[in-house]
């Protein structure tokens, strides 16, 4: 993405105000090289063993456990959900209820891949009672470890699964109709794409939306194919 093209999304998303990174020093770019070549599972093991105990927020007086992402650290694509359910919160890992199975289900059929090619993970890392939606204080608390997780990682494309999603990474709350299918560069490193669709478990609700989905996971594709 041009930098006229990044400006113009942002500013869909009513971004109106960027600050530029001033050039990194030698010793930064020492760091994140050494970053790229270290072992990211074990990165993303320390990252967990950091936030497995976390009480900031109550979500952690009801959860049975923090829920950290999982699949391939390596993988170019990330998907981003909301945050976990009942059943990630009872096994400990992200999308493996009915949600999870659909969504499996498309980067099969349609990425061609197995689900652990690529790293899935969620804005929150608890379960929110009743699976309502977390809070902005709840997804502020969780954000510093959904930005590390992906600065480990350092994908081509994040997939935000639903509106949610598309707040804790893009920062911006939006209407999830209106920019679906649609790609935004990520505020914290405009090289990786953000890549908006549907959470499947809307699409559980909505059926008649799952052909969106599709269509969407289509376009996904195309753009993890391109350079
Ligand atoms: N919904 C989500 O957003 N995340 C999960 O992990 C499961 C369901």
């Amino acid at each position: 993405m041009g930098l006229k093209e990044t400006l113009k999304a942002l500013e869909f998303i009513g971004i109106t105000e960027i600050y530029l990174n001033r050039k990194m020093s030698e010793g930064e770019e020492t760091s994140e090289r050494k970053l790229k070549q270290e072992d990211r599972n074990k990165l993303l093991k320390e990252l967990y063993k950091q936030w497995r105990e976390c009480t900031r927020c109550d979500l952690h007086k009801s959860r049975t456990q923090v829920v950290p992402g999982d699949g391939n650290p390596y993988s170019p694509l990330v998907f981003v959900g909301e945050a976990p359910g009942e059943e990630e919160d009872k096994q400990g890992r992200p999308f493996v209820g009915r949600a999870g199975q659909l969504l499996n289900k498309l980067i099969e059929e349609i990425l061609g891949l197995y689900r652990d090619r690529v790293y899935i993970t969620n804005v929150c890392k608890c379960r929110p009672p009743g699976n309502r939606k977390p809070t902005p204080i709840e997804m502020r608390y969780c954000s510093p470890y959904l930005k590390k997780e992906i600065e480990i990682i350092q994908p081509k494309v994040i997939c935000c699964l639903g509106a949610t999603a598309g707040e804790g990474i893009l920062g911006k709350s939006l209407k999830i109709t209106k920019v679906r299918g649609q790609v935004f560069p990520y505020p914290f490193n405009p090289r990786i794409k953000v890549f908006l669709t549907y959470h499947p478990a809307y699409v559980l609700r909505n059926p008649k939306e799952e052909n969106t989905l599709r269509k969407d996971f289509e376009k996904l594709k195309e753009l993890i194919a391109q350079q």
